[in-house]
């Protein structure tokens, strides 16, 4: 598969020229999904089994255990505690700023989140926050690796040990990201991935836990198909979110380019982080440390405090030349309508609410090319020139 092939069509297709993002369907994937059609059986099977054989290879863990969604992930992993003590009602710690499907995920399961602010250098969970939102119904930590960026894991496990919570790694962005030499996922008792088209592995909608632990990995079976322990027994409240073979099938030929696309995406990612130093008085983008390896999922641009202009000024000037944006999410609690009954104000969350208000994010997914982030970067520059 050439991970190249897709970029001029998409383009012209989308009419911008720097998409946000993409999806790479490999031959292999199509020959699959059609050999499932034709054996008649395309609920999960053999090609569900062998992409959750090769996910937990990848990822250096004993057990990878395969959802419907990135949501269904994060939900199962936190409903898999009530195997472990925890009680309808009880708490999980998670980063105010993050997808909503972080804080969504905590509800389904029937916990309730207390969200914690973030840094907005890194984007991550603050652990110098952690510990005051700690209660005695406190059962985990949920630290999300937005952007791929790695969350502060060493802190987040030192506080998880001193008060016996466990560590449920919303990895949903983070595919192929490193910590201190080893992968990200394979740090807490379990952690969720998404593998929504645009990610780096994917089977178009889907999700995938992993873990060392069997009992997790039974209880996350179990509870993927409604609770389900021997033929219709059921002991668990269960979801009903299994992958099919057809969704399977994409991830298996797509997690063979893994290299391919991660080795892409971390060229784009490591160009734009260097070209972006000669912006760092007006805004803030990722940096990855020496103890590091950040998942290439996209790139986040804060614009500093003092820049001169607005996040919704730089945004539409970009998008008028063709680069795709996404805000760089919300603070769930203080800016999401929908949490508006947790009684949060705006100020609860300054560095989560500064990311939101200020900040977006663009693609460098494997089928931009160079010649396509030196044209971001002149836009950029374009736009700063034309303010001086
Ligand atoms: C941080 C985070 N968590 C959870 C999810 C949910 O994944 P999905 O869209 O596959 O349900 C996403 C989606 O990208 C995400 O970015």
């Amino acid at each position: 598969m050439d991970v190249n092939k897709n970029s001029a069509s998409l383009s012209a297709k989308a009419k911008v020229r720097v998409p946000f993002g993409t999806v790479s369907i490999t031959e292999e994937s199509k020959r699959l999904i059609n050999e499932a059609i034709d054996s008649n059986w395309v609920t999960r099977g053999k090609y569900v089994q062998e992409f959750e054989e090769r996910f937990a290879a990848l990822f250096g863990v004993k057990f990878a255990v395969s959802v419907s969604s990135g949501t269904d992930a994060d939900a199962l992993s936190c409903a898999v505690l009530y195997d472990y003590g925890a009680q309808r009602g009880d708490e999980i710690i998670v980063p105010a700023l993050t997808f909503v499907a972080t804080g969504n995920a905590v509800f389904q399961a029937g916990f309730m989140p207390v969200f914690v602010d973030v840094n907005r250098e890194t984007l991550n969970i603050d652990p110098t926050k952690i510990e005051e939102a700690i209660t005695p119904k406190t059962r985990a930590i949920m630290p999300v690796h937005l952007m791929g960026k790695p969350a502060d894991m060493d802190a987040i496990m030192a506080i998880a040990k001193k008060h016996n919570l466990y560590v449920i790694e919303d990895a949903a962005e983070a595919h192929g990201a490193q910590y201190k030499g080893r992968m990200v996922g394979s740090i807490g008792n379990m952690a969720a991935y998404s593998l929504y088209a645009a990610h780096i592995v994917t089977s178009i909608e889907g999700g995938m836990v992993i873990t060392d632990d069997e009992n997790m990995a039974e209880a996350l079976r179990s509870l993927r198909n409604h609770g389900i322990v021997n033929k219709f027994e059921f002991k668990r409240i269960g979801f009903s979110a299994k992958m099919n073979e057809l969704e399977a099938a994409v991830g298996v030929g797509n997690i063979k380019i893994f290299d391919q696309i991660l080795d892409k995406r971390r060229r784009n990612l490591l160009y734009l982080i260097n070209k972006f130093e000669a912006f760092q008085d007006t805004f803030i983008t990722l940096k990855e440390e020496t103890y590091e390896k950040i998942g290439p999922h996209a790139f986040s641009i804060i614009v500093r405090e003092n820049a001169g202009f607005t996040k919704d000024e730089f945004v539409s000037h970009i998008e008028s030349k063709g680069i795709d944006s996404r805000n760089l999410f919300y603070s769930i609690p203080t800016q999401c309508p929908n949490y508006a009954f947790m009684g949060k104000k705006i100020g609860d969350y300054p560095e989560a609410e500064y990311c939101s208000d200020n900040g977006t994010h663009i693609g460098i997914h494997q089928h931009l090319e160079l010649e396509q982030l030196d044209y971001v970067v002149e836009v950029v520059k374009g736009f700063l020139t034309a303010r001086k």
